[in-house]
Order: C-alpha cells, then sequence, then structure tokens
C-alpha cells in the first residue's frame, strides 16, 4: 500500500463524515417543524418524503463509508490499539446509536404518531454536534 492510497481513503473519509454529519444535524430540525404540523396535512406527508429521502438516500449510505473508510485506516496504519482511536469508535458508536434512533422517530412520524415535543427535538439537536466536536478533536488532535 502506498501512502497515496491512504491519503485518498482520508479524503473519502472526510466527505462521508460531511455527508453524514449534515443529515445528523438537520433531520431532529426537520422534526422540530414537522411537529408543529397536523399528522393528515399535506405539510406533514412532505416533510415524511423529506426526511425518509435524506436519511436513506444520503445519511445511511455516508454513515456506513465512514465506517468502512475509518476501519479501513485504523487497520493500515495500526491505530486499534491506541486511546484517541478507541475514545473516537466509542463516540462514533453513541453517534450511530443517535442514526438508529432517528430513524426510528422518522417512521412514527410517518405513521402519523407524535412521539416527543417540539422542545424535545430541539434539546436532542445538539447531541450530535457536541459528539462531532470531541470526535473530530479526537482524530486530529490525537491527545492520547
Ligand atoms: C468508527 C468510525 C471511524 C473510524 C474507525 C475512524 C478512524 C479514523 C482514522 C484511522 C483516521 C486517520 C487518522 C490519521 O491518519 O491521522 C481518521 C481521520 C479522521 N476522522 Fe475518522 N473514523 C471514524 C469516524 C469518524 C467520524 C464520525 C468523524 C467526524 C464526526 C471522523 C472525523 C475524522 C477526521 C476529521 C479525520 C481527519 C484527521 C486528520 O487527518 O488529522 N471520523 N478517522
Amino acid at each position: 500500500m502506498t501512502m497515496s492510497v491512504y491519503l485518498v481513503v482520508k479524503v473519502v473519509h472526510i466527505l462521508s463524515v460531511i455527508s453524514w454529519m449534515a443529515g445528523m444535524l438537520y433531520l431532529p430540525r426537520l422534526f422540530v417543524y414537522h411537529s408543529t404540523v397536523p399528522p393528515e396535512s399535506e405539510s406533514s406527508a412532505l416533510f415524511t418524503v423529506m426526511e425518509r429521502r435524506l436519511q436513506n438516500g444520503i445519511m445511511t449510505p455516508a454513515m456506513i463509508m465512514t465506517w468502512m473508510t475509518g476501519l479501513w485506516m485504523a487497520g493500515s496504519a495500526g491505530f486499534f490499539t491506541d486511546v484517541w482511536l478507541v475514545c473516537k469508535m466509542a463516540l462514533v458508536l453513541l453517534m450511530s446509536a443517535g442514526h438508529g434512533f432517528l430513524s426510528r422517530e422518522r417512521k412514527a412520524f410517518g405513521a402519523g404518531e407524535r412521539l416527543h415535543t417540539q422542545r424535545f427535538y430541539r434539546i436532542i439537536n445538539e447531541v450530535p454536534t457536541l459528539l462531532m466536536i470531541f470526535i473530530v478533536a479526537l482524530a486530529v488532535l490525537k491527545p492520547f
């Protein structure tokens, strides 16, 4: 393996991360708006389509690419025994659980259910932001 292959994989990793994070930050924001419209309305149906296309068309493929490229780099550079990577992977697992949680919420919205208040979605909107800050800091600074 040459260094350039590693760097090309890193480019794909960063592009995948950007696409996944765009959705992780925006989908709960769509839920904030979605929770203000009646379940049977035309707007609700439109939000449902927007949410499904965002998650199935962009976020899920981007999450899979993020994992594949990240694990490949970790293996080829021998990072698996580094504490920063173990911490990073734990936070990425939480982010992936958040992705699953948003999927469940999205399906409930689509079925006309309103599981939580608008305030709830405003609060959980901040969780991916916080996780992202720590994950990027660990990846770049490698403090331990
Ligand atoms: C379990 C999934 C992931 C694994 C195994 C992983 C692993 C890695 C590895 C091994 C590198 C290369 C580090 C280097 O060459 O110095 C890297 C780079 C990077 N990762 Fe991840 N990563 C994952 C998910 C993520 C996520 C979710 C984010 C952001 C939210 C992220 C952000 C970055 C950034 C910004 C870099 C570039 C760091 C640099 O080159 O200085 N990664 N990742």
